[in-house]
């Protein structure tokens, strides 16, 4: 997926372990970072469902994201939804240099950001699942 942003330096690759996750903030986005059997993923921290927040205990250590909210499944690798299906998150690029794991952010105002991506799947993908209908 291609965005106008800026790389930021999350943590090093020592600081997440396979099987963990990680939420940081930065310039109010909330990010997810997971390990995930050694592959790196990170995501915006918002579901596609109602904006849950998708903190450190929504992943189950090996290929699950799991909303807290209403239970939505999301593939931890490709941030696909798998129940209910046809959703997403919204997947940050990930850069590994040396040992320091960066993550790029958006460069509009989360509150921008919101409304576009939200809005976008209110319209489109999530109309005709029936979800919110
Ligand atoms: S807000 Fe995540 S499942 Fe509803």
């Amino acid at each position: 997926m291609n965005y106008p942003g800026e790389f930021a330096k999350l943590c090093s690759l020592d600081d997440i372990y396979e099987g963990e996750s990680k939420l940081f903030e930065v310039k109010k986005y909330e990010i997810l970072l997971l390990n995930i059997k050694g592959n790196i993923r990170a995501y915006y921290a918002r579901c596609a469902h109602a904006l849950g927040l998708l903190d450190e205990n929504s992943f189950d250590g090996e290929g699950k994201i799991i909303c807290p909210v209403h239970l939505w499944e999301y593939n931890a690798l490709t941030g696909e939804s798998e129940n209910p299906k046809e959703s997403t998150l919204f997947p940050l690029e990930v850069k590994i240099e040396g040992n320091d794991i960066f993550v790029k952010v958006p460069s509009i105002p989360v509150l921008e950001f919101k409304t576009k991506w939200f809005g976008m799947y209110r319209r489109g993908v999530l109309n005709g699942t029936g979800i919110n209908s």
